[in-house]
């Protein structure tokens, strides 16, 4: 593996690390509120009223004839949260349920419907390992990345991860999403557990059919594409939460430089540096001078619903980003000064008081097209952008991530 530079980073400005710091501490008061009403049930996204909607982690994707269900793939970053709260505060509450959370989330790391178990367990049980060093966690990391491991599909072009269904329905084998490239950290870090080169190699071929076919002219990304595995070629690119098929749907691009960064780190090859940097230029230049990206860049209505996600998840993309050049590389600094801008301009606009409404951050669009979770608070949106700020504030190496900083 590729060792990234440390990176000794300019200090963040008083003022931006005391409203990042409110966050945390905010975040803190909310988990302890929310866990006494939840019962062995996880938070996903807000309803109208500002309340919590919950589901059970036990909640598996699946097909219900030809709808897909993308069942609870939100349980682990409640706990990751939680282990967030533990760095800030030190009160080792947040660590003890934490524990208990993760064992009501066990039981998907052998589900085998989803790639969503990189998210599951990359957010939950390799942030509980790292902070109490108890191997039964890494244990559960390895036993998840095996199963999304498994998920590779093989083609005379490269091999891709399926992102949902069984492998043995034709449906989800042909089909890859681009969320996909934010699970394959699981990968890469499971190979730098055991040794075992086959879980990267398994999330650097998934990152090169990727590059291959995802990327429009412009540098922006389809949300999904579908294989015919016989020849390795793209037959379609489509998307389901988006706006349209050849829209630029916000949150794909920060889960595409978050995997690229990724597959840099673990592989030392510049073009997935490149390709990381290529499309966090592109959506910058779409954000503008906004604080919050809209759902979908290019949805005409004049005031567009915002996915406060989007902006989070970039923002660690663009950390990571930011850390994968030398300290002194004005790339590199401008990848940061974007990230700061972006986490300190949500702090400042969408963070949601203590009291009322549910979640960290208002503004949150899960899937706009199915009417879930939008306008709302969504628990991934709040887990990237705590993961931000911890790495900034606390300058923790808190989730899974190859970089430093
Ligand atoms: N499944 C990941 C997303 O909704 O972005």
């Amino acid at each position: 593996m590729t060792a990234v530079p440390d990176m000794t980073p300019d200090p963040l400005d008083p003022q931006d690390r005391a409203t990042l710091e409110g966050v945390l501490d905010r975040l803190a008061a909310k988990l302890r509120a929310d866990e006494p009403t939840l019962g062995v049930r996880f938070p996903y996204v807000t309803a109208p009223d500002g309340a919590w909607m919950t589901m059970p982690a036990s909640a598996s994707a699946g097909y219900d004839g030809d709808a897909w269900s993308h069942g609870n793939w939100f349980c682990g970053f409640w706990v990751g949260l939680l282990v967030a709260a533990w760095h800030r505060s030190g009160d080792d509450w947040f660590l003890e349920t934490a524990r208990e959370r993760m064992k009501l989330t066990a039981e998907r790391a052998t589900d085998p419907n989803t790639h969503d178990i990189g998210f599951i367990f990359s957010s939950s049980a390799v942030p509980l390992y790292m902070a109490t060093g108890e191997t039964r966690w890494r244990d559960l990391g390895l036993t998840a990345a095996r199963q999304l491991r498994a998920r590779v599909v093989r083609t005379p072009e490269g091999a891709y991860v399926s992102s949902w269904g069984p492998l043995d329905d034709p449906r989800g084998r042909v089909s890859s999403a681009i969320d996909t490239m934010a699970n394959i950290p699981l990968l890469y870090w499971a190979s730098a557990e055991t040794g075992d080169a086959s879980f990267a190699l398994a999330a650097e071929a998934h990152a090169r059919m990727t590059a291959g076919s995802y990327l429009r002219d412009d540098d922006t990304l389809y949300h999904a594409v579908e294989f015919d595995v016989a020849t390795g070629r793209r037959t379609r690119g489509f998307t389901f939460q988006g706006y349209g098929d050849e829209s630029s749907w916000s949150r794909g691009a920060g889960w595409a430089v978050i995997g690229f960064v990724a597959s840099y780190a673990a592989t030392g090859d510049p073009a997935f540096q490149a390709l990381g940097a290529r499309i966090a230029r592109r959506w910058l230049e779409q954000l503008g001078d906004r604080t919050c990206p809209p759902w979908d860049f290019d949805d005409p209505a004049e005031t567009p619903d915002e996915d406060s996600a989007a902006g989070a998840i970039m923002a660690g993309g663009l950390l990571d980003l930011a850390a994968s050049y030398e300290p002194d590389d004005v790339t590199g600094q401008g990848f940061r000064a974007s990230a700061i801008r972006l986490l300190t301009g949500l702090a400042r606009s969408h963070l949601l008081p203590e009291q009322g409404p549910r979640g960290i951050l208002t503004g949150g669009c899960y899937a706009r097209p199915q009417g879930i979770g939008v306008d709302a608070a969504v628990l991934f949106g709040d887990f990237f952008f705590v993961q931000a700020v911890v790495r900034l504030v606390l300058d923790q190496r808190f989730a899974v991530t190859l970089s430093r900083v």
